[in-house]
């Protein structure tokens, strides 16, 4: 049986007191949600204290990037070792902003899935198709395409307590989310395609959904069987709202 996750992804937002306060408020509504797991990505920059100020609690430290390097000479990159080493587990890699602002590559992606899963970290690989790829119909070629990367160069099991996020490029910050039965035929898509390869890695991998998620469009997506949480943005920046994304999510996959 799958649990689900709700990740929050700060994006770069936030501060000291933000990401204190922020953290304060969400173990307070969020520690007697169960039946979910809960992660949370601020800026790299606020890790450490955010893993101080979640001390004790059931949210896991999540970050947004990882380096394809361990160490040497990379300025201004930060390695899956140091990631670990500062208590971070889920790690977001190939967002769509990255792959736009930061011209990443599927394989360049697939080499941090790679090293992610060497330290024991959990890669959040982000995958989704533009507007225009969307309009030409070859959503589920870009995602295919995204997958196979990692697929082809690991094999199906790399995906075994991995995680994959959907999120349509053209829902991400735009208010304008997937349908629950849009991002439902996706996610049934990507779990038929690692099936493919292997049906008990495919069975077990949490598919979340991102892209304007917030606590009124939860629960609808969340009631979908292939849903399994969500990477929020926006949202995430707002105790409440999180925290009714965290309940909507155990209320769906628990009865
Ligand atoms: P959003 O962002 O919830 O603000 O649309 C989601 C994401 O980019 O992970």
């Amino acid at each position: 049986m799958r649990h689900p996750l709700v990740m929050g992804n700060w994006k770069l937002n936030g501060s000291v007191k933000m990401t204190n306060e922020l953290i304060a408020a969400l173990r307070n509504e969020v520690s007697s949600i169960n039946g979910c797991e809960v992660a949370i990505a601020p800026p790299v920059m606020y890790l450490d204290i955010a893993k101080r100020a979640l001390g004790g609690s059931r949210i896991a430290l999540g970050a947004q990037n990882v380096d394809t390097n361990l160490s040497g000479a990379f300025t201004g990159e930060i390695s899956a070792t140091m990631l670990k080493d500062v208590g971070a587990q889920y790690i977001i890699i190939g967002h769509s902003e990255r792959r736009t602002y930061h011209s990443e590559s599927d394989a360049a992606i697939a080499e941090k899935f790679a090293l992610l899963k060497t330290a024991g970290l959990i890669p959040v690989l982000c995958i989704g198709e533009t507007e225009a790829e969307n309009e030409a119909g070859k959503t589920e070629e870009v995602c295919a395409r995204q997958i196979d990367a990692v697929l082809k160069t690991q094999g199906a099991a790399a995906f075994n307590g991995a995680v994959i996020a959907y999120e349509p490029v053209w829902a991400i910050g735009t208010g304008k989310s997937a349908t629950p039965a849009q991002a439902q035929a996706v996610h049934k898509f990507i779990r038929n395609h690692i099936a493919k390869q292997d049906a008990a890695v495919a069975e077990q991998l949490i598919i979340q959904y991102g892209g304007s998620v917030n606590d009124k469009n939860a629960a609808e997506l969340f009631a979908q069987p292939d849903i399994d949480g969500a990477l929020v943005g926006g949202a995430s920046l707002k105790a409440d709202a999180f925290s009714a994304i965290v309940k909507a999510a155990a209320a769906a996959k628990n009865g």
